[in-house]
């Protein structure tokens, strides 16, 4: 009998998982369909949403970006843009640069607000407090929302990172609502186990557990043994 360990359950769908070896007698459920990984299917077959709002913690949507893999679709929200010239010395430019497809935040005509465009699932790092209220109301006044509406209402995997300290109860209600509706909440809390040395690597750690989460494979914090 395979002994259930963390190497070898896979993501299936948000909150739920499935060991790997079981995986191969469900075909029909195809993981194309739930957006999560795809054993043998390649990554720059994948395609997310990158969202980056305008909370603190710009660079872990940057470290995200240069870490994914797949086809990257990017979208800043004003404020995200705004706040990452006081968090780095990188232009929005540079960072659009890093995407593959870039998208503008008041562009609600944009194909990723449709539930009928097919992509594998979006991560919003760093998530405000003010988006992640939206989206837990289901108010999709931005293409981010709305993005993040679509992948509720699809089924598309959706990883929200906030950073806010302290937590009002609003806060933690609408993180609760998200959570039941289906989505990842995943704070921006960096542990401290792996006894990080640099900036670079408590941004690794909370990008490593995203990909973790998407299912690919990294290398980027220390693992407990
Ligand atoms: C310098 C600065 C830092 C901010 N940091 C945070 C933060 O860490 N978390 C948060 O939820 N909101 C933060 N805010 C507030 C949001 O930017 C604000 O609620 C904004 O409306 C969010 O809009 P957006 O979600 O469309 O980007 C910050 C604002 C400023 C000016």
């Amino acid at each position: 009998m395979t002994m259930l360990t963390p190497s070898n359950i896979v993501p299936l769908y948000n909150n739920f998982f499935m060991p790997s070896y079981i995986w191969p007698c469900f075909p029909s459920t195809s993981r194309k369909e739930q957006g999560s990984y795809i054993p043998g299917r390649l990554h720059k077959d994948v395609k997310y949403v990158v969202a980056m709002t305008g909370a603190s913690g710009i660079p872990y949507g940057i470290r995200l970006l240069q870490s994914l893999k797949g086809e990257k679709m990017l979208v800043m929200s004003d404020m995200a843009k705004r706040i990452l010239e006081m968090e780095s010395d990188m232009s929005v430019s540079d960072v659009e640069a890093m995407a593959d497809i870039v998208f503008d935040d008041h562009d609600m005509f944009a194909s990723i607000a449709s539930g009928s465009y097919k992509f594998d699932g979006m991560i919003i790092c760093p998530c405000s407090e003010s988006s992640l209220g939206k989206i837990a109301a289901g108010i999709a006044d931005t293409l981010i929302t709305r993005a993040a509406t679509v992948c509720l209402k699809e089924g598309h995997p959706l990883i929200i990172v906030p950073r806010e300290t302290p937590l009002s109860q609003t806060m933690i209600e609408n993180e609760l609502r998200v959570s039941k509706a289906g989505g990842v909440i995943l704070p921006a809390s960096p542990g401290f186990y792996s006894k990080p040395k640099t900036v670079d690597d408590m941004l690794d750690f909370v990008v490593g557990k995203i990909l973790d989460r998407l299912g690919q494979e990294n290398e980027k914090f220390k693992r407990w043994k």
